[in-house]
Formats: C-alpha cells, sequence, structure tokens
C-alpha cells in the first residue's frame, strides 16, 4: 500500500467509487402476443416478419450506475425505457422474455440463480407510474414492508419508521392527524409521495421510478422534483421521464435510449421489429443543451419522438 508521500496520491486518494450498478452486453427478448392473420398480413407487408416468436427490445446495452447519482433515462415511445428499469430488480422476471448479458450490483451478479430476488427488491425499489396506493390506511401502507420483512420489534418502533418516511418523503405534516384514513382519498401528488415513502420504508439502496410524474400537475411535480433532490444524498435514483426539461432539472447523467435505423444511425428507425439501444449517456445538463450524437439531438429539440 502506498503512503503519502509516495507521490501517488492522486490516483489512489479519494478512493474512486465503485460503481452502484455495471450493466454488460445486456440483451433482453419478450415473446410476441398472438396475432390475428389481419396483424400478421400488415406486418407481412411492411416486412416485418421474421418467423420468430420473440420480439428482441434491447440490444447490447453496456453502462455503469454511479452510487448515488441520478440517472435518468429518456427516449421515444417503446424504445426500451421501463424494461431497461425492471431489469434492475428483476420486475421482467417471468415466462414471456428472455434476458442475457449481466448486471453487477454491488459486483454481485443479480442475475445468479442462488440471489433471493424478494431480497433484491427491498434494496432496489420501485415507485410506478400511476400513484399505486394500497387500499389500505395511509398508516398501513408505509408500514407494509416492515411487516412483511419484520424490520421492527415494538408497535412503537413500528410508528417510528412509519413517520420518519413521511416525513422524508415530505408527506408528514400534510397527513399527521388522518394517519389512518384510506390512502385512497389523498390527491394524486400525495398519493405518489405516499408511495415513495412506502418504497423507502423497507431501506432500500436503489429507487427505481417509471415516469413517476406523469400523472401529476406541475405543483405535484414540483413536490417529487424536491423529494428526488432530498434523496440524491443517500440513494441512487433511476428515473424514466418523458420530460427532457425535468431529466435536466433533477438528473446527474442521463441515458438516451433509442431504435435506430440499421441503415443510418443518425435516424430512429421505422421498423417496430429493431430494439433499442444506448445511443447517448452524458451529463445531464450536457444531454439536454448540448447533446453529442445527431439522433440525441432531433430527440431533445422535438424533431421525433
Ligand atoms: N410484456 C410484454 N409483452 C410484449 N411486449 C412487450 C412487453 N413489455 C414490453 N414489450 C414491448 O417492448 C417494447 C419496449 O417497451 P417498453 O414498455 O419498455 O417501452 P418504453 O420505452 O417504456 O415506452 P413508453 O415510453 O411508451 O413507456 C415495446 O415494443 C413493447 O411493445
Ligand atoms: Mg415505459
Amino acid at each position: 500500500m502506498l503512503s503519502a508521500g509516495d507521490g501517488n496520491n492522486a490516483i489512489l486518494s479519494p478512493e474512486t467509487p465503485k460503481p452502484h450498478f455495471r450493466v454488460e452486453n445486456v440483451n433482453v427478448w419478450v415473446k410476441k402476443k398472438p396475432e390475428g392473420w389481419q396483424q400478421r398480413r400488415r406486418r407481412i407487408a411492411r416486412g416485418e416478419l421474421n418467423g420468430s416468436t420473440e420480439r428482441h427490445v434491447i440490444q447490447n446495452m453496456t453502462f455503469d450506475v454511479r452510487r448515488q447519482e441520478v440517472l435518468a433515462i429518456i427516449g421515444p415511445s417503446g424504445c426500451g425505457k421501463s424494461t431497461l428499469l425492471r431489469c434492475f430488480n428483476r420486475m421482467n422476471d417471468g415466462d414471456n422474455w428472455r434476458f442475457e448479458g449481466s448486471i453487477k450490483m454491488n459486483d454481485f451478479d443479480i442475475y445468479d440463480p442462488q440471489l433471493d430476488v424478494v431480497e433484491l427488491r427491498t434494496r432496489v425499489g420501485w415507485v410506478h407510474q400511476k400513484p399505486n396506493p394500497f387500499p389500505k390506511s395511509i398508516f398501513e401502507n408505509v408500514a407494509y414492508g416492515p411487516r412483511i420483512h419484520g424490520l421492527f420489534r415494538s408497535n412503537a418502533e413500528l410508528k417510528e419508521i412509519v413517520v420518519d418516511n413521511l416525513r422524508r418523503a415530505g408527506l408528514y405534516d400534510e397527513v399527521s392527524n388522518r394517519m389512518d384514513d384510506l390512502a385512497t382519498g389523498l390527491s394524486g401528488g400525495q398519493q405518489q409521495r405516499l408511495c415513495i415513502a412506502r418504497a423507502l420504508a423497507v431501506s432500500p439502496e436503489v429507487i427505481l421510478m417509471d415516469e413517476p410524474c406523469s400523472s401529476l400537475d406541475p405543483i405535484a411535480t414540483a413536490k417529487i422534483e424536491e423529494l428526488i433532490d432530498e434523496l440524491r444524498p443517500n440513494f441512487t435514483i433511476i428515473i424514466v421521464t418523458h420530460n427532457i426539461a425535468q431529466a435536466g432539472r433533477i438528473a446527474d447523467r442521463a441515458a438516451f435510449l433509442c431504435k435506430v435505423d440499421p441503415e443510418n444511425s443518425e435516424k430512429p428507425a421505422k421498423n417496430e421489429s429493431v430494439p433499442g439501444t444506448l445511443v447517448e449517456l452524458s451529463d445531464a445538463d450536457v444531454m439536454v443543451t448540448n447533446p453529442e450524437h445527431p439522433l440525441t439531438r432531433g430527440f431533445v429539440t422535438g424533431r421525433f419522438g
């Protein structure tokens, strides 16, 4: 081990943090839905029928997610953003899809068959596009995860967990006197912050958010953005957003995904069956103001997508 004065400390100190996730050569296929003869005829006419029963959705993605960064995933509809996000806590697992490649979290392959998927999902939380509180009380929504995973020793401790996480989600002051009311009676923005509190209550390291503001008004959206900013020092956050300005405001880096025309890498693919690829990953402010790739430029300036 080198010590101070060896002249090499610029490399050793401060220690370069390891990435939180290392995504390597990830490819995803989903099973095609059964289709009628008319749909099939249309696809033959478009030259899309290749006899395969699967659709290649994500092609050869390799990138790192840094610890405690907010990484935004942007791109046109259908390019595989949600599918990629779901890979980080294995929400895609099931018969109708196939995964190749590896995603390492803290150097451990999350696709290792030995891995306990329930444990993974407590460490990598999920916030849905539309707020989806359980039809239970506000208190019970946040208490749900700690109850299932036995994360408390007394009722007082459970109450503390619930209050702390409602505070962290910036909701406590608004609901402190109606903790036993049904969560579904809250406004959309409050419900989304409750869902974030619910995700935080099992102490995850990572929070995945799939367009968490898409059903919210501008004021509720601003509150969620403020909240993401407050969570930033303690969590790694990966967020899919359709809102490029939002990516610029809240993210440290942004990844642009797109189906690229196989014959011209500067154009989006017209053919539905082309898989999405990672076109560019850079600092979010660079991505929204001065992206490198012509396709990214076309997308952020609204020329397509
Ligand atoms: N379970 C599934 N069964 C069949 N096809 C699927 C499934 N999940 C995703 N796909 C297909 O994979 C492709 C990518 O879908 P995905 O939902 O990841 O796109 P997206 O970028 O999130 O789009 P959007 O911006 O509209 O949410 C689409 O063509 C979609 O039809
Ligand atoms: Mg999506």
